[in-house]
């Protein structure tokens, strides 16, 4: 006990503050994952189902929801805030049914950013599986078939909002009946990859003043980038944006919500940055101070924050396949994985993405090796070299007679699907979840002659 409570803490699992509180260690040093009373034993799950492998965790992504909904009512209420919290769920962070429909299923409300995402709520809505008060929201470019499908939507009685990009788009949505949108482009600059320099996306501050009146305006909306790595430049950020909003009241009697988009940060590198509580508090009390200030009603809030509910809801297991040396290196050996960075973890290469990895078996390992982690295609990219140079895992030669070492990937449950890609042909991880202790298949492992298919033959 005591000693897998030490391991428990080397390799930072069971820490809410780091988003590991499912994980432990068992007293055979294997790492397991609990959901209230249920525990399921990864390496079990690794055997059984193969590697690669993902495993989603929907429980993850319902406790998150349901506790940032609570902070946020929680602060409003402590400050006598009059405005609304809503949540929604940006799609583009990962489309699959097993996030998107236990999240609809608490309540979330959506946004999506292309004609595709919103063909699938358009399903959902039409096969009565979503709350019928759910709002989505319409980002991205609004093609024509975008457009044609988000007043097809409003005919058919969802509350759906476009959000106006650029100029030409205001002309596109001059017919539409429901509420409308608006996207500032602002000029706060943060702690963050996606914080460019020059950003395409929405208005100025100049030309939303110039537009006069827009009817039906609503909701004053912007996202400033993803894994804002500051807490407070989330509240630099509001604070520009009510500058504008305040303004826009004075011709707009129907604006009455501030859209935050998305932006809260996961602390991959498991060293804590801001906290949920925290930032909801921050963010409640400045609004409260500035409408109180600009003698306007509370504005209602959204937050668009994605990556925050669902990164921690997944895990990426390989099996370690083969050892090389490295001649020359602060490594001292390759561990070849059964799978690929390049293919399944695409942010490894796109944007030198850092994770948590820890083994899966032999964690309570007393010596380990300096490796570095090598994928399967044949692309000298395909690798990952870690955040301190290496990675400590457990050395092969300890591992017992026709045992394999499994190592998990952790918080890989944003972006990273959407982005997956079959360089050398490599087949995608299988994908399973743990829901009420059942564990279920949601994408079958791909054959040569499937992969095969989706390039013509
Ligand atoms: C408009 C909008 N909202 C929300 C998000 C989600 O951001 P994050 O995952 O950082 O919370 C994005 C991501 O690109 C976005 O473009």
């Amino acid at each position: 006990m005591v000693v897998s409570k030490a391991y428990r803490q080397f390799w930072k699992l069971g820490n809410r503050e780091v988003d590991t509180e499912m994980f432990d260690v068992n007293k055979d040093g294997e790492l397991v994952i609990r959901e209230g009373h249920y525990q399921y034993n990864v390496y079990d799950l690794a055997r059984k189902f193969g590697t690669s492998l993902e495993i989603f965790m929907p429980f993850v992504v319902e406790e998150r929801l349901n506790k940032l909904v609570n902070v946020f009512t929680r602060h409003m209420k402590q400050t006598g805030y009059k405005g609304k919290f809503f949540y929604h769920y940006p799609m583009k962070v990962n489309q699959n049914k097993e996030a998107v429909l236990p999240l609809v299923s608490e309540g979330a409300h959506l946004e999506v950013g292309s004609v595709n995402e919103l063909t699938l709520v358009c399903k959902l809505w039409e096969g009565n599986s979503v709350h019928h008060n759910i709002r989505v929201l319409c980002n991205g470019p609004k093609t024509r078939s975008y457009v044609d499908l988000i007043f097809r939507m409003q005919a058919s009685q969802l509350r759906i909002v476009p959000i106006i990009e650029d100029l030409q788009e205001l002309d596109l949505f001059k017919e539409f009946r429901g509420d409308i949108g608006i996207r500032i482009n602002l000029e706060t600059k943060v702690k963050s990859h996606w914080d460019k320099k020059a950003d395409r996306f929405g208005l100025t501050a100049e030309e939303l003043l110039d537009l006069g009146k827009i009817r039906n305006l609503k909701i004053l909306h912007y996202h400033i980038g993803s894994q804002i790595e500051v807490g407070e430049d989330i509240v630099r950020a509001l604070k520009e944006a009510f500058g504008v909003y305040k303004k826009l009241r004075a011709v707009h009697s129907s604006l009455d919500t501030i859209d935050m988009g998305g932006g809260f940060a996961i602390p991959y590198g498991k060293k804590r940055l801001y906290s949920a509580d925290a930032i909801s508090r921050r963010i409640v009390q400045t609004l409260k101070k500035l409408a109180d200030d600009a003698s306007l009603p509370h504005p209602n809030i959204i937050v668009e924050w994605g990556r925050y509910l669902v990164a921690p809801a997944q895990i990426t297991l390989f099996k370690i396949v083969s050892a090389k040396e490295v001649p020359k290196g602060l490594a001292k050996f390759w561990y070849v994985i059964d799978g690929s960075f390049m293919n399944d973890l695409l942010d490894t290469w796109a944007l030198h993405q850092k994770w948590h990895v820890v083994p899966v078996n032999k964690m309570d390992a007393k010596k380990k090796n300096r490796v570095w982690l090598a994928g399967l295609s044949c692309d000298s990219d395909d690798k990952y070299t870690a955040k301190d140079g290496y990675l400590m895992l457990p050395r092969l030669e300890d591992l017992d007679h026709g045992e394999d070492l499994y190592v998990a990937i952790f918080d890989t449950g944003a972006y990273q699907d959407a982005f997956a890609s079959h360089h050398c042909l490599l087949s995608s991880p299988l994908k399973i979840v743990l829901q009420n202790g059942i564990v279920t298949i949601a994408r079958k492992r791909e054959t040569a002659e499937e992969i095969g298919k989706l390039f013509g033959w």
